[in-house]
């Protein structure tokens, strides 16, 4: 697939089938995530990939409790608080994986760790799997049990949890905006 096709053509995918993401596709993304620039070339990444489906319904239980703790305090949009109550719902869609990547905790690591997962997402398009990074996740994966959970090394901070599996439907385009864009010179 052409870079530019799959720029346009990636899609934030919820629904999957129940097949599974092989070891060495999951690999295979990793390694287009590492091509990703880095500050100082540091590499500071730290992948973790979680299958389990029980486990997967144990961080999104987890994450939705402390969602919506963090959202009592905070200015997050009201529309997102519905799904968060429905006890059915699961952050991770029931994708077959999630790949959190993780970078370490300093200067640049959600830069580097959003480029790998912007690679990541990318090169999962061109290889038919649909993929979406789930913020509900991100406050609680952050916490010292979020990062237990993950068996994360001491020093790093988990940045992108990002589902993976293969689309059970094609998504729509979703629009953009125009760019707010301002030539200055
Ligand atoms: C940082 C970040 C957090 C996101 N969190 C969620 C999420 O928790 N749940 C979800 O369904 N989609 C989530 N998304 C996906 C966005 O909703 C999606 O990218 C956006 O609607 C644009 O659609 P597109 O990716 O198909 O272009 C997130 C995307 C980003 C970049």
């Amino acid at each position: 697939m052409e870079l530019i096709e799959a720029i346009y053509g990636r899609r934030a995918t919820r629904h999957f089938t129940k097949e599974p993401v092989t070891k060495s596709m999951i690999e295979t993304l990793i390694d287009a995530a590492i091509q990703a620039p880095s500050a100082v070339n540091e590499q500071p990444w730290h992948f973790t990939v979680v299958q389990d489906p029980a486990l997967l319904d144990r961080i999104s239980d987890a994450a939705k409790t402390h969602m919506l703790k963090v959202m009592e305090t905070s200015d997050y949009p009201h529309h997102l608080h519905g799904p968060l109550h429905e006890p059915d719902f699961q952050v991770f869609y029931h994708a077959p994986a999630l790949i959190v990547i993780s970078t370490l905790t300093n200067d640049w690591g959600i830069e580097n760790a959003s480029l790998a997962a912007q690679n990541l997402m990318l090169s999962a398009h061109a290889h038919g799997l649909g993929t979406c990074w789930i913020g509900f996740s991100q406050r609680w994966l952050e916490t010292e049990e979020g990062k237990t959970c993950l068996d994360l090394p001491p020093g790093y901070t988990p940045v992108a949890p990002i589902i993976v599996g293969h689309p059970s439907q094609a998504m729509p385009p979703v629009p953009r905006n125009p760019p707010r864009l301002h030539w200055i010179g």
